[in-house]
């Protein structure tokens, strides 16, 4: 083998980034560890801990061949010289700055366990996404034993999206790989630009100074979130001025220096990043006292909020002022497509608000429902899972749509309509229905910045 490449981190980032590498790599070596022994149980099993299209084809070519997964953390570190690290980084719940900062426990574990099993030199790249001047304490921690082993630190922030990972980790806009500007800095650097040259054009791959690379994927971040809370914003006006949001957005999107893509107007984003890695730069302004640039982020959030909770108090109102007893379908769960991902998904929120409201839940999705009943666990009421869209739709007074799937694009909606309780609502917090097809059914339908077509007079 040319090279032995850890990771360590088996979660959404470590697994597919490094089973793509193995496929464009086969003459490397590539470990995954994690602490979470269940977790590489399932990794080396035939049902994969994430689902994304064609990660399975990907991880069965490679895995046993040039791609192991194990719970070896100390042999892992021990015998591979270029080590990632992709542990998660979620926002502190805890202390200063509980609810803001980025929880550091799991990377400052992760540091100390390179320092501690280390016998040779090593690159260690951030792979997670990290507050910006993360590699300094990196360095201070691992450069502490004195032992004369030397550490080189990279950011190399990872850009892929969810619910097309493969494809992303194939063909990526740029890839950005930040380094110290030493002599040994830009060694290290040459060693990753390397990797990733075996099927990424060289014009793609930046390098950059440490600190604009940490902090770049903070902004990408932070700026694709503003696309869809300026949309939303906007889709607030919509409803008031009887203007469609998807029209506004179509004829702003063509200007060439502004863009089509990220304008859909939605429920609300959710996922494991955005809301995070804003907030960590929020916290980050304002520990450098620049109170108005965090304001101006937070600003985004606030918005994502706002929209969540304004689709509830348009199914509350629409529906007379009360939910209480009405059965409601809430169609997908997971944050966004073709993924099971949960997290910070608004139908968590617009599911718990619902059950406030006392309505009993009905929750459709054809891969999240284990990761919904997780999510809910806690929550009080009545609430059902049931796989078949058609069965959960059945006897409800309203639908809700939260999740982007394409079969629900595909639904036999005159079926359905028979099935449910009159009137019949659909909320269609994704925009994804033909609305004016489901007014024709008998429906009033409850678009996101559009007129609502309701067959009351
Ligand atoms: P994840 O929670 O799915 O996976 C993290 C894994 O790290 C877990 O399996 C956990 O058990 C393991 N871990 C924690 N501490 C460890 C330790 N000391 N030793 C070994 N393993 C340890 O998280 P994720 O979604 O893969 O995200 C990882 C990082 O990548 C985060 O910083 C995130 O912001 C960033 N990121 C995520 C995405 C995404 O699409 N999910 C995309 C880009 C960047
Ligand atoms: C996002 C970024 O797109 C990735 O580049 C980044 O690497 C990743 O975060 C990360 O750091 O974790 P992800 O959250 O997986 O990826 O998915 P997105 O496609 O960005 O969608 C995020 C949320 O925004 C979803 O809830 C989606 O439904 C919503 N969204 C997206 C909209 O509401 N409207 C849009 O136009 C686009």
């Amino acid at each position: 083998m040319k090279k032995n490449i850890l990771c360590i981190g088996a979660g959404y980032v470590g697994g597919p980034t490094m089973a793509m590498i193995a496929h464009k790599c086969p003459d490397y070596r590539i470990t995954v560890v994690d602490i979470n022994p269940r977790r590489i149980d399932e990794w080396n099993s035939g049902t994969l801990p994430i689902y994304e299209p064609g990660l399975d084809e990907l991880v069965f070519a490679t895995r046993g061949r040039n791609l192991f997964f194990s719970t070896d953390i100390a042999g892992g570190i021990q015998d591979n010289d270029i080590i990632f690290v992709s542990v998660n980084t979620p926002t502190k719940t805890f202390g200063a700055g509980a609810g803001m900062a980025a929880d550091l426990q799991f990377w400052e574990a992760t540091a100390r366990q390179i320092l501690q099993y280390s016998e040779s030199a090593k690159i260690v790249i951030e792979k997670s996404t990290l507050p910006v001047k993360t590699a300094l304490a990196m360095e201070r921690i691992l450069n502490s034993a004195g032992n004369g082993i030397g550490f080189d630190i990279l950011s190399n922030p990872e850009f892929m999206a969810e619910g097309s990972a493969v494809s992303d980790l194939e063909n990526p806009d740029r890839i950005l790989i930040g380094s110290r500007e030493t002599e040994r800095g830009r060694a290290a650097r040459q060693v990753l630009v390397d990797i990733y040259a075996r099927w990424v054009r060289p014009e793609k791959i930046l390098t950059s100074n440490i600190w604009s690379s940490e902090l770049s994927k903070l902004v990408a971040n932070a700026f694709l979130a503003q696309r869809i809370s300026s949309i939303n914003a906007v889709s607030a006006l919509c409803e008031k001025a009887e203007a469609n949001v998807a029209e506004v957005a179509r004829a702003v999107g063509m200007d060439s220096r502004i863009g089509p893509k990220f304008l859909n107007a939605s429920v609300g984003f959710g996922g494991s990043c955005f809301k995070k890695d804003i907030l960590n730069l929020v916290y980050l302004c304002r520990s450098y006292g620049l109170d108005e640039v965090a304001d101006y982020w937070e600003g985004v959030i606030k918005i994502n909020e706002y929209q969540q909770s304004r689709f509830t108090m348009t199914m509350l109102r629409a529906m007379f002022n009360t939910l209480a007893a009405k059965r409601i379908c809430l169609l997908g769960f997971a944050f966004k497509a073709n993924t099971g991902d949960t997290r910070e998904s608004p139908a968590i929120f617009i599911a718990r608000r619902l059950l406030e409201e006392r309505a009993e839940v009905v929750i459709s999705d054809p891969w999240a429902l284990k990761n919904a009943a997780a999510d809910l666990k806690d929550a009080a009421g009545v609430i059902r899972y049931i796989e078949d869209p058609y069965d959960a739709a059945a006897g409800c007074h309203a639908i809700a749509v939260m999740t982007e799937w394409d079969l629900y694009r595909h639904l036999d909606f005159e079926r359905i309509h028979r099935s449910m309780s009159r009137p019949a609502f659909v909320f269609d917090g994704r925009n994804i229905l033909d609305h004016r097809r489901l007014f024709e059914i008998g429906f009033n339908v409850y678009p996101i910045g559009k007129a609502p077509l309701t067959h009351f007079s």
